[in-house]
């Protein structure tokens, strides 16, 4: 599962991670992925797993990968204690996220780096790989829309030197990193990213670690192309998904009040989560990576 990240990483192009919490959302990441061969990741908060069950989701992604042949990472996104990274790893995750960010820098990184201990020491338990992400910054924000305008200040960012001490001492394979993005989509002031930042952390850290952004919803095209220039391998994507499942279905009761069978109803929402994953994987370049 490394190697689909090690790719991305070399060939200079970004993998998407997208949340899902409902069959038919997965089920629109996955054929869009399918249609464009691209490698991708489905990712599942605590929220959205708690919602879906973690066994399920690994079964249900398991019958995606093997229906479609899809190289298909699931991942356990913002995992905030030992107790559910260990239920994402035993259910059959195989990337987990720990966020420490909240915590003071010498606590996050202990606490990362026990994670990772943990892992390495049930990967041979489990016979997988497991990938561990960490993450560095105040990351603002929700995964929905804001009407209050984004404000970010210096201090949230990830700086270089943090970020290669972390990685050296934590040991994690992906490193998640503060440059100006946040959750969700920001109704007044654009997500702008600091690129000279994320430049100094990849000239800092060079290929340790992959370097992942958060909040990819809402962040324009152009700062999204840089990003991957300057070494961005993984980009989360969800509450670009979440409104476009939304605004379908909002749309499809308007127009067929009467339907009551739910693959008709949710055809709409289908077809508009589908669109948006193919755009952001156009976006990213991992089209034709398969
Ligand atoms: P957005 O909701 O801004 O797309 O961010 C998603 C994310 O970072 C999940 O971890």
């Amino acid at each position: 599962m490394k190697d689909i990240l090690r790719k991305a990483q070399s060939g200079k192009y970004a993998i998407g991670s997208f949340n899902f919490s409902t069959a038919e959302i997965l089920k629109a990441i996955v054929l869009a992925a399918k249609d464009l061969k691209a490698p991708i990741i489905v990712s599942t908060s605590e929220g959205e797993a708690s919602f879906f069950g973690m066994r399920e989701a690994a079964a249900l992604v398991d019958a995606w990968s093997a229906v479609t042949k899809l190289p298909i990472i699931l991942n356990l996104d913002h995992g905030k204690s030992p107790e559910t990274i260990k239920k994402a790893i035993a259910a059959g995750y195989n990337a987990i996220h720990f966020d420490g960010s909240h915590l003071p820098y010498l606590e996050n990184l202990a606490q990362t780096k026990r994670i990772v201990d943990y892992v390495r020491s049930v990967e041979k338990t489990f016979d997988r790989q497991i990938i561990v992400e960490g993450e560095l910054g105040y990351l603002r924000g929700s995964s929905s829309l804001h009407k209050e305008a984004l404000k970010i200040e210096p201090e949230d960012l990830t700086t270089a030197d943090q970020a290669s001490d972390f990685i050296k001492y934590s040991g994690i394979d992906s490193l998640a990193i503060v440059i100006g993005n946040a959750h969700g989509v920001f109704a007044q002031g654009e997500e702008k990213l600091n690129l000279e930042r994320l430049a100094e952390i990849n000239e800092a850290v060079g290929d340790s670690v992959f370097l992942v952004l958060h909040g990819g919803s809402g962040i324009p095209s152009g700062d999204i192309r840089m990003a991957i220039k300057w070494g961005i391998v993984k980009i989360n994507i969800n509450t670009e998904l979440r409104v476009a499942y939304k605004d379908a279905l909002k749309q499809e009761l308007k127009e067929s009040p009467k339907e009551t069978t739910p693959y008709k109803i949710l055809e709409p929402s289908f077809q508009a989560v589908k669109k948006v994953v193919e755009g952001k994987i156009t976006l990213f370049g991992s089209n034709n990576k398969i």
